[in-house]
């Protein structure tokens, strides 16, 4: 930061302007209050001026040009989980469990086990019924009834900084689930540590029933708020059983589309005349191969492969993709711009032969 102050009173000083600056405060260089550093940074300099040298500086605002309504809009950026974990309401962090391709130690991250190794294994395998996103949660519990630890077993999820539940609010719960046995699982909301229930629901099901994939559906109704709270799958039953594609989102949201409604009131009120996304370095990955694919985030979001986002570091479950910024454009009535992938990474070190996958759209 001081670097570029330095580099800037510098130009500024090249070229004379510091003297225009003083001249337009219309003060004597003793008399300038500064408040800021910036200010300071321009005293400083402006004290080795003439004192006497003034300049004027006339607006005519009359006449001009209408300026297009147009020319005032959004620029959004997935940086930071502006995005996801952010703006987009998802409260699930890596809900396919395939963040595990890019980070091997990471396995299920954030995900964590409730219960030890001793009442049950948790373990990823390729099973899934989603052809993009085959990795799968698998659940083999050891323990049955009585002999489970009191608090029944199994594993969380604490979204990206822990999830805002609100007393009242209710909430969507989706996950894909198959079982070579009948299950009784609870999905609840929880504290972080786990010892006060928010919400919670025993979804329960016959071995014929989840024998193949099957789509789980519940809401719940939080009677608390927590800030930092997680979202618990668990059981006492005996058995193994896959998991897969987890999402936990309000009911409410902007105009139902998925969109945290106290933000997109926000930007709604800035009346954006267009909207544009997803991002900057985000669109290019460092490495091509980590960019930004539309294709990959259009259809139903179980069937997103997701991605690995390392201009930032993150993995993305793509739930917000290009679909969904082309919704909140035109929820917002404004212009969708869209920043596409010229063949061009941050890193630029890519083969010729790389890039035509992302220029034939
Ligand atoms: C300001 O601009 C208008 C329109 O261009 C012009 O008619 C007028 O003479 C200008 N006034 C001055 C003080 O220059
Ligand atoms: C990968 O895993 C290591 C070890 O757990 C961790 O320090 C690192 O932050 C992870 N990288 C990413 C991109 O998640
Ligand atoms: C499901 O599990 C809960 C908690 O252990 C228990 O209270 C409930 O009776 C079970 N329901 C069925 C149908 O087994
Ligand atoms: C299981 O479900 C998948 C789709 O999820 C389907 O392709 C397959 O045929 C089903 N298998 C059986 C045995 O029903
Ligand atoms: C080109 O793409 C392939 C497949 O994604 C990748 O393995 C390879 O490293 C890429 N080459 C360069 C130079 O980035």
């Amino acid at each position: 930061m001081v670097m570029l102050f330095f580099v800037f009173l510098f130009m500024l000083s090249e070229q004379n302007v510091t003297f225009t600056m003083h001249g337009l405060l219309g003060m004597a260089p003793n008399k300038v209050y500064c408040a800021v550093i910036l200010l300071f940074f321009f005293c400083g300099a402006a004290s080795v001026s003439n004192r006497n040298q003034k300049a004027e500086l006339v607006v005519n605002a009359s006449g001009g040009r209408q300026i297009p309504e147009t020319f005032f809009g959004i620029f959004f950026e997935e940086i930071n989980h502006a995005g996801a974990g952010g703006f987009w309401a998802e409260l699930v962090s890596n809900r396919g469990f395939e963040a595990v391709r890019q980070n091997k130690s990471l396995n299920i991250h954030p995900w964590s086990l409730i219960g030890d190794e001793s009442s049950i294994i948790v373990s990823t395998d390729r099973s899934s019924c989603f052809k993009r996103n085959k990795i799968a949660l698998r659940m083999e519990v050891l323990c049955d009834g009585d002999t489970c630890p009191v608090g029944r077993v199994g594993v969380y999820n604490p979204g990206f900084w822990g999830m805002d539940i609100k007393q009242g609010k209710i909430y969507k719960i989706v996950f894909y689930l198959r079982s070579l046995t009948s299950v009784n699982i609870s999905v609840s909301f929880t504290s972080s540590d786990g010892l006060r229930t928010l919400a919670n629901t025993n979804l329960i099901a016959s071995a014929g029933d989840v024998s193949n994939w099957t789509k789980m559906e519940t809401l719940l109704e939080a009677e608390e708020t927590n800030p930092n709270a997680r979202l618990q799958l668990k059981t006492s039953k005996k058995g193994v059983m896959w998991i897969d594609q987890v999402s936990a989102i309000p009911l409410d949201t902007y105009k139902s589309h998925g969109f945290r409604n106290d933000l997109s009131e926000m930007i709604a009120n800035l009346k954006p005349r267009f909207l544009r996304f997803p991002g900057g370095n985000f669109v290019g990955g460092d490495l091509l191969r980590n960019a930004f694919r539309w294709k990959d985030t259009v259809g139903p979001w179980e069937e997103r492969p997701g991605h690995f986002n390392d201009a930032w570091n993150y993995w993305t479950d793509d739930g917000l993709g290009y679909f969904e910024f082309l919704q909140l454009s035109e929820d917002l009535g404004a212009l969708p711009i869209w920043v596409f992938n010229n063949g061009m990474s941050n890193l630029g070190r890519e083969k010729a032969s790389n890039v035509s996958l992302f220029v034939q759209v």
